[in-house]
């Protein structure tokens, strides 16, 4: 390994040209090429976002066979993140995969068993782990500044028009999304909520396409679930719900109470510290409109919060360590979903979360 990894970016599609945007800027890292199967993508990536000029592929093998990579970023479709992952890791290159990891888990575990096999790394993009107000409400859980925990709740209340489904013909499908408003836009708070509320033990789910006919999977997930610890909790997800509003997060016990939306909404322990004032007046919420607009645009992915992602994991690595969103993390949150399917299939009969 050189002083910075050598990345490489597969897919170069709304959530790739994040990756383009922010590895030239990480300096631990520099950008050696990219890939797409439409290239004329990848080079108008490029030259948007002034990124040296690296050579472009169309065929990720020819790319793995051609150039010296220690990092391959994987950001196509979800369902078609496993077979790039293992033939890269079989050829010895760490891999990051964007969010999901993959879309069903005996894939997912192939990937973590060909890390290990061939004595690479595997990590997944989850940056709302880096927004502020979730690590603060994170840090006060593990310093038990809640208590006994009763409730977490974790909320996708976000809007897609039908065009977000019909400009690429994966979204929305079984195959290659895996699911709808859950396995995509709401992997990130079912995240969260196992990350800082703990290990899921059973869900109960309803789910269904309210308002894109067109799509095979669901637009709307309602979830209520029993945590290991036994507190309850709720997850929403969904992208039918006009005009779309703030992911957020709450989480509450016999101490205190905290809530992240667009910033720090509610931090309030029976408990108080001088230094909550202070961690209230600096993440203070920002309106909607300034926080980016996730909850209403795909295209609203914010450049620091997957930088803080990308750079944690090539530091980890640097230093010989797992990073925070491994392949056995990541892939907690992907057996919850499946298993809120399996029960919204089921008409909301609890399902068990294997241990
Ligand atoms: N972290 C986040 O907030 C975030 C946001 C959006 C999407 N995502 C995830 O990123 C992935 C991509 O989503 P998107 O919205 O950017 O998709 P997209 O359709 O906008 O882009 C995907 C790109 O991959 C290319 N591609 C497809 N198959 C390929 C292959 N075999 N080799 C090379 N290139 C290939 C396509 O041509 C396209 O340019 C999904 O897994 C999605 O869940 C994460």
């Amino acid at each position: 390994m050189a002083d910075r990894w050598k990345c490489a970016v597969v897919g170069t599609g709304t959530v790739g040209q994040t990756h383009v945007r922010v590895l030239p800027k990480l300096p631990g890292a520099q950008l050696v090429a990219v890939c797409d199967v439409r290239p004329d993508r990848a080079k108008s990536v490029l030259e948007k976002h002034n990124a040296p000029p690296v050579p472009i592929y169309d065929d990720y093998k020819t790319m793995l066979d051609k150039e010296r990579i220690d990092v391959v970023h994987i950001a196509t479709p979800s369902g078609a993140h496993h077979d790039i992952a293992i033939e890269s890791m079989k050829r010895g290159k760490h891999v990051i995969s964007e969010k999901p990891l993959e879309i069903q888990l005996d894939r997912v575990d192939r990937m973590i068993e060909t890390a290990a096999k061939h004595n690479v790394k595997l990590a997944c993009v989850f940056q709302n782990r880096w927004k502020e107000e979730n690590r603060a409400i994170k840090r006060a859980v593990d310093e038990g500044r809640f208590g006994k925990l009763s409730w977490a709740g974790s909320f996708t209340p976000w809007y897609r028009p039908d065009k977000y489904y019909e400009e690429v013909d994966w979204r929305g499908t079984w195959q290659w999304d895996g699911g709808g408003a859950t396995m995509n836009q709401g992997v990130h708070a079912v995240d969260l909520l196992q990350w800082i509320a703990g290990p899921v033990k059973r869900v109960s789910a309803y789910a269904a396409s309210r308002i894109h006919p067109k799509i095979e999977t669901e637009d709307t997930m309602s979830c209520s679930l029993e945590f290991a610890g036994g507190h309850f909790g709720t997850i929403l997800a969904s992208t039918a719900m006009f005009p779309g509003m703030p992911a957020r997060f709450e989480i509450a016990g016999e101490n205190g109470t905290a809530i992240s939306e667009n910033g720090l909404k509610m931090y309030k322990f029976r408990e108080a510290r001088d230094s909550d004032a202070e961690l209230i007046a600096r993440l203070a919420p920002v309106d909607a409109k300034a926080a980016g607009g996730a909850q209403s645009n795909n295209a609203a992915i914010s450049s620091d919060l997957h930088g803080n992602n990308l750079s944690d994991i090539l530091c980890a690595w640097r230093e010989g360590r797992e990073a925070e969103t491994n392949g056995v993390e990541a892939r907690k949150a992907i057996a919850i979903v499946l298993a809120i399917y399996e029960s919204a299939r089921k008409r909301g009969e609890p399902v068990d979360i294997p241990a």
